[in-house]
């Protein structure tokens, strides 16, 4: 039973990743940074080919993740190549990103037992069922997000806060040590956010008593430090800047320079009102009931409260900085579920809460699919690209354009299969044909068609007309652009393929 519900938790992301493989925007620098490490390794003649030295984005982020990830994914692709899996260079995203699935459902299954031991078998039974009936976490397990790098020292430290009997009011004081130092960790080189979350934790294990003072200060110096300076040392070498700690230059840049909030400001209640309604579906009011019927779950939600009070204070929100709390909202709501299934079954109360408790998971099911296929159609560029690849992969002399939509919505580095670095030592032969791919941004139509080397072009189809006539389109790929109540269209299409060799 136990492995079957770790296997459930483990497909679920796994099919996440199958269904929609490729990438948005937000991925792509720790993808980017993960292709880079495999295909030209860390040493540093290698560096002069990243990608993130031409395309920086808005503030440098930490590679340890990558290049872990990368590191991980190493051993995963020999074994693919080996059962003559990888066909080409996007084969590898793929395991890429099942890789970083798998390691995410491992913390999430040491979470499963966790919540076993402490709350009961049925308890752990829902939790996977609310969890795997989700739509956002099982999504975006197998993402390249740095909070998804986050979560797994987070969700670490949740199983350690979580794993002890149902009688101990206390966890085990090593494991106290543990929890602070992991955070202290996440939050030097992941996500600063994190230390919303570890300040409030910090306090409360002081007050306690679980740890003294000299204790705390101890473990903030060792690991905070320590992790600082990891940080400090790879980043530095990766970004070649010197000194530079990705998270703090990034609190400096969206905090103290007010820099996020060109990004948009939401008000105060959103999280509450509009994020985590969305995040967690059916196990919103599901928690409620946990929260009031379980004190044990009381302290563990009261924690996360007041981190999302706390990071309410900035002005941008995005779902993501909170994707910390969700594993605890679905402990609680799983403890509220069980409440409602163990009522007794010969009294129309009890049926009428068996009743709640299937209907609010139906809702999830609902859900999910629906979100599931609308973001499937949400990445019309590495679709595009992905095409285009098939359609042109006789010709050789190709000049591809990418518009920058298109960059955005997918076509990432791995889907570059006519053209190198390949990764060394596949069986694979590496194409005939070496083709350009040109992700130049600011190209105007008039430059694109002006220029004498492009000799085709992937951009939106809205902007054809710009394009002239002497281009003919040669494939045109649909993009999600909302739901209509009309059942079977769907409608509005970005990111059209277009050719040129006959001007
Ligand atoms: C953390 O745990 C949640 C569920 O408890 C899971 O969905 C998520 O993928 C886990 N994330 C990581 C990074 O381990
Ligand atoms: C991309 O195309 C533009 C316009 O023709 C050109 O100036 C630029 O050098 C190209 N980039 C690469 C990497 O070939």
């Amino acid at each position: 039973m136990s492995a079957l519900l770790d296997l459930a938790l483990l497909g679920t992301s796994w099919i996440h990743v199958l269904l929609a493989p490729y990438t948005k925007v937000e991925e792509s620098f720790n993808l980017h940074a993960t292709h880079d490490v495999l295909m030209y390794g860390v040493q540093p003649a290698a560096l002069e080919n990243y990608d993130h030295f031409v395309f920086p984005g808005a503030v440098p982020r930490t590679f340890i993740g990558s290049v872990l990830l990368a590191w991980l994914s190493t051993p995963a692709i020999r074994a693919a190549d080996a059962l003559e899996l990888v066909h080409d260079k996007a084969d590898l995203q793929l395991i890429v990103r099942l890789v970083l699935a798998t390691c995410n459902a491992i913390a999430f299954c040491l979470i499963r037992r966790a919540v076993s031991r402490r709350f009961g078998g049925l308890t752990s039974l829902l939790f996977v069922i609310l969890t795997c009936t989700q739509f956002h976490l099982p999504f975006w397990m197998g993402r390249t997000l740095p909070n998804m790098f986050a979560l797994i020292p987070v969700n670490l430290s949740l199983y350690l806060w979580n794993n002890r009997t149902p009688h101990t009011t206390r966890p085990w004081p090593s494991s106290v040590k543990q929890v602070l130092a992991l955070l202290a960790f996440t939050a030097a080189v992941f996500r600063s956010e994190v230390l919303l979350l570890l300040g409030p934790l910090a306090l409360q294990t002081l007050i306690c008593g679980y740890v003294s003072v000299f204790g705390l200060v101890k473990i903030g110096v060792v690991y905070g430090l320590g992790s600082a300076a990891l940080t400090t040392l790879v980043d530095s070498y990766f970004w070649q800047r010197w000194p530079l700690w990705p998270e703090l230059y990034g609190i400096y840049f969206n905090v103290l320079e007010g820099k996020s909030a060109e990004w948009g400001v939401l008000p105060y209640h959103t999280y509450f009102s509009s994020f985590l309604p969305k995040l967690l579906l059916s196990s919103l009011p599901l928690s409620v009931l946990g929260f009031l019927a379980n004190s044990h779950v009381r302290g563990l939600v009261v924690q996360v409260v007041i981190f999302i009070v706390l990071i309410s204070g900035l002005g941008h929100k995005e779902w993501r900085f909170v994707i910390y709390v969700i594993p605890v909202f679905n402990i609680a709501a799983a403890c509220g579920a069980a409440w409602l299934v163990s009522r007794r079954k010969s009294t129309i109360f009890g049926k009428l809460c068996l009743l709640a408790v299937i209907g609010l998971l139906a809702f999830n099911c609902l859900a999910t699919y629906l979100l599931t296929i609308t973001s499937m159609a949400n990445y019309p560029g590495g679709e595009a690209l992905a095409a285009f690849n098939e359609i042109a992969s006789n010709h050789d002399d190709v000049h591809v354009h990418i518009s920058n939509l298109a960059a955005q919505t997918g076509a990432s580095l791995f889907l570059q299969t006519h053209a190198p670095p390949y990764f060394p030592g596949l069986s694979i032969e590496p194409p005939t044909h070496v083709w350009m791919y040109n992700k130049t941004e600011h190209l105007s139509p008039q430059l694109l068609s002006a220029s004498r080397e492009i000799t085709h072009i992937i951009a939106e189809a809205d902007s054809a007309a710009l394009y002239g006539p002497e281009w003919t389109p040669i494939g045109s790929i649909l993009g999600f652009d909302r739901w209509q109540f009309r059942p079977g269209v769907k409608d509005a299409l970005r990111g059209s393929l277009m050719d040129r060799f006959e001007r």
